[in-house]
């Protein structure tokens, strides 16, 4: 009966093995992994965006060809990604659909504009830092599938998070006024960067849950410190100053020390407030009707090759 499924699937979450598509699970745990893997696939693609915006003004082909192979990798993410959904059951359509109509979420990060070259460096450098450091745990994830999707996102991200590093390396010890780029974008992004990791432990209302199912294995809290201690030595080989007045090494924790994070802009964000919210949902829709002639022609072929293969 139902009990012995629970059992055999509460025995192996104890033993750390991984649960398969295949196998029984709670209904819960698979609406959980698709809440939180379809929003993580819908930030890859939302994501493309404020870099892409960046593609045709890199300054020189070697920084063009290093962008336009970092944006494709993003939409490479999102389709392991929505693979990982539909082993779950759920379908590729109706997860696009949601994301279209706003019924689910995308990453609040995307939702900030890319006003200077510099910002290309800062999203690598701290976004794809951040998303590192999220997604480094999520590797042992529970759920076969998406642990193992992760390995691979990982390895391409830490890629891009050396790029950012690079290029704002090269900013910072560039001229005066690209100096003063690298910073007003490291200005810009650090605090949505820290927001990245979802609201504090005792407003996250899914992490007991998920942290006993072992698909988080660590509290929003817990990684976002891991970043910060991260990025301040990294910010003085940079040459930049993270902006944060509180910021300080704390000898007791043995961490640092932080300010308040401005949660009432995250929940405007997330509420779809945020500076450009509207502009990405709509490219993003625009894209997808724009695209509805390939998936036609797609879906034509494949039909054809299986008549023609006797199917
Ligand atoms: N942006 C948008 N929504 C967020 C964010 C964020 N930064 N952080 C939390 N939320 C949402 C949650 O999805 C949840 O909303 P829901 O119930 O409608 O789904 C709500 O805020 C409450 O948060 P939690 O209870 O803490 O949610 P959860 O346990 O899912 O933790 C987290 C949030 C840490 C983001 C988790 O879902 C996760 O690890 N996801 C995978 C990583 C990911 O999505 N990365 C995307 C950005 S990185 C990139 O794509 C390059």
């Amino acid at each position: 009966g139902p009990g012995a499924h629970e059992e055999a699937f509460d025995a192996a979450i104890a033993a750390d093995e991984r649960i398969e598509p295949r196998d029984w699970m709670p209904d819960a745990y698979r609406a959980t992994l698709v809440r939180q893997i379809a929003q993580h696939a819908h930030s890859e693609i939302i994501g493309m965006q404020p870099e892409a915006n960046w593609i045709t003004r890199a300054p020189s082909l070697r920084r063009k060809a290093i962008l336009m192979a970092k944006v494709q990798d993003e939409a490479g993410h999102g389709l392991y990604l929505y693979s990982a959904a539909e082993t779950l059951g759920a379908s590729r359509d109706e997860l696009l659909d949601k994301l279209h109509s706003g019924r689910q979420k995308y990453s609040s990060i995307f939702n900030y504009p890319t006003l200077t070259w510099a910002d290309v460096g800062a999203i690598g450098w701290l976004v794809d830092g951040a998303a590192i450091t999220n997604q480094v745990p999520l590797c042992r994830c529970s759920y076969g599938p998406y642990a193992r999707a992760m390995v691979r996102v990982c390895k391409e991200e830490s890629f891009h998070q050396r790029q950012g590093y690079e290029l704002l390396l090269a900013l910072s010890r560039g001229t005066e006024a690209q100096h003063a780029m690298a910073q007003d974008a490291v200005d810009r992004w650090w605090w949505p960067s820290l927001m990245m990791f979802g609201p504090p432990d005792d407003a996250s209302k899914h992490s007991a849950q998920s942290m006993a199912w072992k698909i988080k294995r660590h509290s929003n809290d817990e990684l976002r410190q891991r970043f910060v201690d991260i990025c301040v030595p990294q910010a003085e080989s940079l040459g930049l100053t993270l902006p944060d007045p509180e910021l300080r090494w704390n000898e007791e924790r043995g961490h640092y020390d932080f300010g308040p994070i401005d949660w009432s802009e995250f929940h405007e964000v997330l509420r779809g407030n945020g500076p450009c919210n509207e502009q990405r949902l709509d490219r993003r829709r625009r894209a997808h009707e724009e695209g509805a002639w390939v998936r036609e022609a797609a879906a034509a072929y494949a039909r054809k090759h299986g008549e023609q293969d006797g199917d």
